[in-house]
This record gives C-alpha cells, structure tokens and sequence, in this order.
C-alpha cells in the first residue's frame, strides 16, 4: 500500500502546486504535518471512499482546505497547538474540573456568562462545556442539537465575535471551552437542507434520501427507536418532495450521509472552525450513528469510528491540540472502542453514572464494583469524563452480561430501577420522572436534577431531618467518586446548589413532550445567596461540592487515571485504591441509608496497615481499629508513607489536627 499513498501524494502534491498552495508562507509548516499524517489520513479515508473513482481528487480537495483552516488559525492558539498536544494528557491532571450549562439558562448571553467566572472559579472550574449555542430551529430544536449553522450563534446568546471574545477571556482564566460537534445531523432548517428540499441533488446527497418507502422498511427492521413517545421509525416523508429524509432522533434532525466524501469535506470545515474560533475540546455528539449499513442496526459501526479517526487526523493538521469527546450511550464494550488517542481522548463515562444511581437504589455496590474492575482502565492518555447527571435521561447501559455474573436479570433489574427512581417502590427516596416509554419493548429511561434523584426533594417535603442529612450525604457521595475514580469529575451546573426538578416545563410547549427539560436548571439568584448559608440545603451542596473540588486540586493521586476495587467486606460499601508513589488514597463510600460499622482487621486490610487521615473530615483513621460509616457516608483515607513500595513497613506520621 506504502507505495500506492506515495504515487497519490505525489498526485496530490501536484494538483496543490497548479492551486498555488505551495507559494504560502505558510505551505511549509504545514507540510512537515503533512508528511507525517499523510498516509494514515489516506487510508482512513481509502476505507471510506476508495471505491470511487475520483478518490484522489476528494483527498487533495479535502487537504487543500483543511490548508484553509490552517492559514486561518489565530496566532494565540497556534501557541496553544504547541503547548498542548493530545499526548501532553493535560486534562488527566488533578487540577482538572469539569462543569457544563446552558449559556442562556445559567447566564443568560456570553457577555453574560464572562460575569459568572468568578463563580466557576469558586467551584475550581477548568473545563467548560456550553450546551449547542448554535443558530437552531425557532420553538422545539432538541434543547439546540438542530443546528441550522456551525457557523452562526443563536441570536439571543450573542455574536460569534461574543463567543471568541468569551474563549479568551476563559483562557486566561485557565478554563478550556468545550462545544458540541454535532455532527450525525443538521436541523432540517440548515442551508444544505433548505438546498435539498429546493431540489439541488448536489445536497439531497448529502442527507439519506428515498424515493421508495420499501428501501426505507428495509433499514427499519434492524433500528431502534430513540424517542418513542415523540414517533415511531426513523424516517420522516416529505410529500412535496415526495422523498423519504432519513431522522434518527427527531423529524427535524437529518442525518448527514457520511458515504459522500463531501459531506466528510464540508463537516471538517465545520469542525475547524469551531476549533479557530477558540474551542478547545469537541463534544462529539451522537458519535455511535454516523455510519449506516443495510441489515445493520446502524450503531457502532466500523466505519463509524473510521470517521472520527480521519477527523481526528484532519486536526493533527490545522489545530493538533484540538480534543475529542465521544458521547457513546451505547454496550460499555462499544464505548471503549472510541477512545484512542488517536480517536476520542476523552468519553463520557456513562457506565459509572448510570451504577451509581444502581448502588443507591439497590443499597448494593456489587455491580458497580465488577464494572469498575472490569471497565474502569481504558487506553492509556486517555481520560473517562465521570458525570452524576447531565442534560439527558439516564439510560441503565450497564452490560446484561455482567449482571449475569452475579445472577442479575439485566430488563427485570432494569424495570425495578425505573420503578425505583419514579419513586414507585416502596422505600423509594427518588423523584424522578419517566422518558420515552417504549410500551413495544418496555424500555423506558429516568429524568430528574440529581437532588431530586437522590432524595432532597421528597425529604423536604414529606420527610425527616435524618432524611434530609442522608439525601444530601448521598448526593456528595456520588459527586464523590466522580471526583476521585480518576478522569475528569464534569459537573452538570445547578447540581452543585441541590437544584430540584423543574416541573414548570410542562407549560412550555415547546419543552412539554421532552421530560428532560425536568433537569435542566435555570440560574436562581436566590440559591446562588444562600450558598454560603450552611443552615440551607444549596449552602450544605455548595460547601460539600466545593470541598471536593479543591481537596482533589490538592492531591496529585487524584490524577492518577486507574484505580483497585478493594473488598469491604460489606454489601453497601465501595472501596478502591488510588496511589501515586507513596501516596496510597483510599475511597471508601457507603451506600446503604443506615450506618456500617467495618472492623478493625477489615480496615486494616484496606489501609493496608498503615494509619490514614479521612481528607473529608480530617480525622485520623487507625488501622485495625473498627470504623464507624455513617449513613450515605463518603471518606477519601490519605496514607502517605516514606516506601515507595506499598504496602511497606514504614510511614510518615501525619498530624491529626
Ligand atoms: C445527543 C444529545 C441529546 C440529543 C441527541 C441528538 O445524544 O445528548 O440531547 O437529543 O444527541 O442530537
Ligand atoms: C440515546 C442515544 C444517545 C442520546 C440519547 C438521548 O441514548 O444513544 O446518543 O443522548 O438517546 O436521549
């Protein structure tokens, strides 16, 4: 093959010379990326398109303009691209927190947000991610994942100059920006769109269009439904186009048809430019569905993650410290397959999240326990984004096959967590609200803020004052291993002041078929008063959050990307071990709504016969002594100890005050 990409480079080489790319100023620089990302950006796309006859006519079109991209790159992030590469793994360090929002919700424009970073730096904030800010669909546009241009914000959050300006203002701040790529689908509002529905073939090729109903029931039979209370299938008619549009999600989002080079083309321009405008991190959305194959149910396809390999060589050669961010809700073993470095660096880690919330219901760490041994470690420079809850439902992704293991009926387990988090089984402390019922396969999600899920709500209204505690313990104790498990802990913004559901989207009608919008907060100047109040739930969840973020900042073996699942001895109570050199870190949560009591040799084990110092509340924990748990409790034990070589004899004493 070697000699092959050589011939079409020369090919290429020569097609960029009658354009006069050559001649640039800045040609140079950017050949010494080409010769290095050449062959493997060739043949990734070879996989995908070297079938056709003007493939090499696609490649140095696609290169000539990511050379566009290039020579617009401001100075100021090309300073970024040299000191952040991907393989610096920068965002694996301690000092990394993460936390997301709504530009409008929490601040209403991006001039507005500029005054909120005080606030983010409050909570230790260093990676932002800003929900789709993008020119979308008046009234339903899936909370801004209908984007009608890359290129253009919505109107009421700002200007792109707005953006950029909030970029940097960030930057200086030292928070990096994250945004969305949403790149499976445009709103049907999109100019390719608007073009295809006019009738230009040139973009009707770039959506799945069908004349013929029967091709369509041919896909159909191996896909799923995502939102199933909204409609049924995946393609939406088009009677006076008499055209079949293919719509994964809603019938307003069509999917972008990665068979056509042009398509790849158009979207790298899209994704370069989202990076030049000071994006550091991309979010990529949807990524599990970008490839569709017929007799296939169109998910985690091979050509899915040739994809997002070939994007991601395209940003080794305009923006190389551009990062990528898979949003795979998918098997946990599909998952894993998207982060590489050379891939997805980072991924949601929707695995974690969604056995949490298991454990919490089940007062059980069992399943949780086997997916941490089993699924935690992932390639190497590459970090889990761990998250309690973010702008969607949660699914309960975890593997059927491992909940087998411990003799688990994967949908019985399923429906009782349902049940559970809508607060219909007895002993329930959730209140959460059901997303997209499938009575045809009996699926179903849960929404809910987080307080809600975890109790805070009913406390407050129907409960006791020990509920409350635990609810609020139970809430910290999940943020808790999020902020330690290693990764990225991302905070969904509002959570951090134990803000409840939010039932008023009911009478919204452009929110009122989707429940989501049950979580996603509005900034509330009164909670915003009383984080600092510690008589007040917000004040007790700010304080709690707060504390986690800067005693994980302090410690470098919270940097630390792995973690051993240790053995408690009790059914409700998780432990794992973090170290770094002589530094051991063990968490130790208890999930059960009553106190555990660990004896002594149990905790002797664990700290591995050294004595530790619970960071949290800054007591002495002695090994072989027995350990009291309160309800919903959560210890993050620090051992340090002279000997490298843990468990060794030897250890610094700490000082218990
Ligand atoms: C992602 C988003 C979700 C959206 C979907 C379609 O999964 O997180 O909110 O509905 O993509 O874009
Ligand atoms: C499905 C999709 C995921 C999306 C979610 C929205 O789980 O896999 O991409 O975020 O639906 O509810």
């Amino acid at each position: 093959m070697e000699k092959l990409w050589k011939l079409l480079y020369e090919q290429c080489a020569q097609r960029w010379e009658e354009r006069g790319l050559n001649k640039d100023p800045l040609w140079p620089e950017f050949k010494v990326r080409l010769d290095r990302e050449f062959y493997r950006l060739a043949e990734l796309l070879w996989r995908l398109y070297g079938n056709r006859p003007d493939f090499a006519y696609q490649v140095e079109t696609i290169i000539a303009h990511v050379f566009q991209a290039f020579q617009a790159r401001p100075e100021g992030l090309k300073e970024r691209d040299r000191q952040y590469p991907p393989e610096s793994a920068w965002f694996l360090s301690e000092q990394q927190v993460g936390a997301v929002a709504y530009v409008d919700r929490f601040a209403g424009t991006f001039r507005g947000l500029e005054k909120r970073i005080p606030y983010l730096k409050e909570l230790g904030v260093t990676y932002l991610h800003l929900m789709p800010f993008f020119k979308s669909p008046e009234g339903e546009n899936d909370g801004g994942y209908a984007v009608s241009s890359y290129r253009e914000t919505n109107p009421a959050l700002g200007t792109m100059e707005d953006l950029s300006h909030l970029a940097q203002t960030l930057a200086k701040e030292g928070i990096v920006l994250v945004a969305d790529f949403i790149f499976n689908h445009t709103s049907d509002e999109h100019l390719w769109a608007q073009r295809a529905k006019a009738g230009e073939g040139k973009y009707q090729d770039f959506y799945w269009f069908f004349t013929d109903v029967g091709e369509t029931e041919q896909y159909q039979k191996n896909l799923r439904d995502i939102f199933p209370e909204v409609r049924k299938g995946s393609f939406t008619y088009y009677g006076d186009l008499k055209r079949w549009v293919w719509t994964t999600f809603h019938s307003f989002q069509w999917d972008l048809n990665y068979r056509n080079p042009e398509v790849f083309d158009a979207m790298a321009g899209e994704m370069l430019f989202l990076a030049n405008a000071g994006i550091s991190i991309l979010r990529l959305d949807a990524v599990a569905f970008v490839w569709k194959e017929l007799g296939t149910p169109c998910e985690n396809l091979p050509q899915a993650h040739t994809i997002i390999q070939a994007f991601q060589s395209v940003t080794r050669l305009a923006a190389p410290s551009l990062l990528f961010k898979s949003e795979a809700i998918v098997h946990p073993d599909d998952i894993q397959k998207y982060i590489d470095l050379r891939e997805c660096q980072l991924s949601y880690n929707p695995l974690l999240m969604a056995e949490l919330w298991e454990a919490s219901a089940t007062k059980e760490v069992r399943l949780l326990a086997l997916s941490l041994r089993k699924r935690h470690s992932i390639s190497e420079g590459c970090a889990w984004v761990n998250y309690v809850r973010c702008h969607d439902d949660i699914g309960w992704t975890f593997a059927d096959e491992d909940a087998a293991e411990l003799g688990i009926k994967g949908n019985d387990h399923r429906n009782f967590l349902n049940a559970f988090y809508m607060g219909q089984f007895p002993g329930s402390f959730s209140r959460g609200v059901s997303f997209q019922y499938n009575p045809t396969t009996g699926d179903r999600r849960i929404c809910g803020s987080a307080a809600s899920l975890a109790g805070i709500e009913r406390a407050l209204e129907e409960g006791s004052g020990t509920d409350l505690e635990t609810a609020i313990r139970r809430l910290l104790l999940l943020y808790g291993v999020v902020f330690s498990a290693g990764g990225l802990p991302l905070l969904y913004l509002g959570d951090e002041l134990g803000t409840l559901n939010r039932y008023e989207y009911q009478d919204d009608p452009d929110q009122a078929n989707d429940s989501r919008w049950v979580h996603r907060p509005l900034w509330s100047d009164s909670a915003y008063k009383k984080r600092k109040d510690r008589s007040t739930v917000e004040g007790r969840v700010f304080a709690g959050i707060q504390k986690l973020s800067a005693i994980r900042r302090g410690h470098p073996v919270f940097g630390v990307p792995d973690l051993r699942v240790a053995d408690a001895r009790h059914p409700s109570v998780l432990a794992f071990h973090k170290q770094r050199e002589g530094t051991l870190l063990t968490v130790v949560g208890n999930f059960s709504e009553s106190p555990v009591r660990l004896p002594g040799p149990v905790v002797d084990s664990l700290l591995a016969g050294y004595n530790g110092r619970d960071l949290l509340t800054q007591t002495l924990v002695t090994s072989g002594e027995e350990l009291l748990l309160p309800p919903a409790a959560l210890l993050w034990i620090l051992t340090e100890t002279t000997d490298p070589r843990l468990p060794g004899p030897q250890m610094t004493r700490i000082d218990p005050s």
